[in-house]
């Protein structure tokens, strides 16, 4: 854990775990909460957590310390701290909208799509850095902003050629879903790839191909355009690899002694929602 004054965020704005009242648990560390004394507020609150194969939330906390890095990825609102004050979780604005795997009702819209890309080329070329975890549960529509919002950075990477590539297959990956609500055909090319190769590969040569994707959501145009906007906006970032300046992002913020006290916290044996893609188990 760590001790709250000893790190970046030590002017920050703060609040004690015991002030929150939680309301619903997306996944076993990320909770949806109100404030005790300000009932209004509502954050979504992701705990620090021991278990690696859930990213790296310091790594997540040092990407979103800078505040409103860009209008499509959510700032941290505030920290949250245990009674000895060391940082337990942080807590991001309540985005009632959801992620893309909820409300299959609603209208996706090729603008949305259009600030996807956009926030991903700010974040390849001004970050230097890929998301890495790329798949609708990461993606929230704000809609009163009419906006679509990049969330959880815990697998960040930096953005070298290859983890670009693979950031291309995963929106290519995304988009496919989102449309055809067809999660096998992922499953079935990591599967192929590796009895064929050895490899775990997204490769999205399979459903490129295909002549015609089988829309089962709402769309505000055809299914084509929104393939041929994603192909062309692939196309050029393909031919502009080179002038990316890939970044490590940074996995570590200071620890002392007194905030080397393990934190059991609010994570005990709750099932919360499962990601429908299997982006989300692959580990890098
Ligand atoms: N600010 C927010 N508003 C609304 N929903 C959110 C917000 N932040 C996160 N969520 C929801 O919580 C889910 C889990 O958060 P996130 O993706 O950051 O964690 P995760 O690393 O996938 O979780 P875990 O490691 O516990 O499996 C997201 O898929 C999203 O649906
Ligand atoms: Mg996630």
């Amino acid at each position: 854990m760590a001790y709250l004054a000893d790190t970046v965020f030590a002017d920050w704005p703060r609040v004690q775990y015991a002030e929150l009242i939680t309301l619903d648990r997306f996944t076993p560390r990320v909770h949806l909460v109100q404030l005790a004394d300000n009932p209004e507020t509502r954050l979504v609150v992701k705990y620090v957590s021991s278990d690696t194969a859930k990213g790296n939330i310091w790594k997540e906390m040092n990407i979103l310390k800078t505040q409103q890095l860009h209008p499509s990825i959510l700032p941290i609102d505030r920290l949250i701290l245990d009674n000895n004050n060391c940082i337990v979780g942080m807590g991001t604005k309540f985005v009632p909208g959801g992620n893309l795997n909820r409300n299959k009702d609603r209208t996706f819209k090729l603008k949305w799509l259009k600030q996807l890309t956009e926030a991903l080329d700010f974040l390849h070329f001004d970050q230097g850095i890929v998301h890495g975890d790329l798949h609708m549960g990461n993606i929230l529509v704000d809609e009163a902003a009419d906006r679509l919002v990049l969330c959880d950075f815990s697998m960040a990477r930096e953005a070298t050629q290859r983890n670009l590539i693979e950031e291309f297959w995963s929106v290519t990956w995304t988009l496919y879903e989102l449309i055809t609500l067809d999660f096998t055909a992922e499953e079935e090319q990591v599967q192929n790839s590796q009895r064929e190769n050895g490899v775990y590969s997204l490769n999205t040569e399979s459903i490129e191909k295909l002549p015609r994707w089988t829309v089962r959501t709402k769309l505000d145009c055809d299914a084509e355009t929104f393939r041929s906007y994603l192909r062309e906006w692939i196309k050029v970032r393909r031919e502009t690899l080179q002038s990316v300046k890939a970044r490590k992002p940074e996995t570590m913020i200071n620890f002392s002694e007194r905030g080397r006290i393990q934190w059991e916290g609010p994570i005990h044996g709750c099932q919360g929602i499962q990601s429908r893609t299997i982006r989300m188990n692959h580990q890098y």
